[in-house]
């Protein structure tokens, strides 16, 4: 089974740039690049940063896009949304609790399970008490399945001070807890620091996907500094093997 994970479209108002980069001209180019997918993906997750600023519109020219590629696709919120403009555009793409926009999807054998990191008003991301009980009680009703985790800000430190800054400050021993002890777990996909990272928490592989439409520098020394660099956007496609006990992931230049 193969799963397009799209992350950071940061789409904004038309006329507005983004550091300089027209998010929206880079969201239709990608939108023709997905289209060209051979084969197609049998599931697309967006894992947030869908709007820059969060409003209705934004979301409504991305879920448009999205819908047209006729390709079923789930999305998490990133630390730009804003969960009632998102829910209002995503209504069968999310979760739908009243405090978390988390939700668990099962397609061809494999569950997906999207996860709500918003912090309102804030760069970083935290996971509450609230959804990791949540979480807990889907795991535990839902029994062993291979399972891949969507989560805009990555569980781990990244070496990127700038990002590790704004990166999950709570819930992340608690989600750790819950998934080290399972087996079914595939890997965690995530989205926010405008870069591929691969790395491993416990066993568990997770694949940090660089942006669809604008890449920051790797910068391993400042912080606070989030500078937009010449790469091009980019989509991560996971092939979920025929056993479905492994992920391998494929970089895309979009
Ligand atoms: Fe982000």
């Amino acid at each position: 089974m193969l799963i397009l994970q799209l992350t950071d479209f940061h789409a904004v108002a038309e006329g507005k740039l983004v550091g300089g980069v027209d998010t929206r001209l880079a969201f239709t180019q990608l939108l023709r690049s997905v289209a060209q997918l051979d084969p197609r993906p049998d599931m697309i997750v967006v894992s947030g940063d869908v709007g820059d600023d969060g409003t209705d519109a934004e979301y409504a020219f991305v879920a448009a896009g999205l819908r047209g590629l006729g390709v079923p696709f789930v999305v998490v919120p990133g630390n730009h949304d804003l969960r009632e403009p998102l829910r209002r555009a995503f209504s069968e793409e999310m979760g739908r609790a009243a405090s978390h926009l988390a939700f668990q999807r099962h397609i061809g054998g494999v569950r997906i399970i999207g996860l709500d990191t918003l912090v309102e008003g804030h760069a970083h991301g935290a996971l509450s008490d609230e959804q990791l009980h949540w979480l807990e009680k889907e795991l535990n009703d839902t029994g062993t399945k291979p399972t891949l985790i969507v989560m805009h800000h990555p569980p781990c430190q990244t070496g990127i001070p700038s990002m590790d800054a704004i990166g999950l400050r709570l819930g992340r021993e608690w989600l750790m807890e819950l998934l080290e002890r399972r087996a079914d777990i595939l890997g965690i996909l995530s989205g926010h620091v405008h870069r591929a990272i691969f790395t491993r928490l416990a066993q568990i592989p997770v694949v940090i996907a660089p942006s669809a439409t604008y890449q920051f520098a790797l910068d391993f020394v400042r912080t606070g500094v989030f500078e937009i660099v010449q790469e091009p956007p980019q989509l991560m496609l996971h092939q979920i093997s025929e056993g479905k006990d492994a992920i391998t992931s494929y970089l895309v230049p979009a």
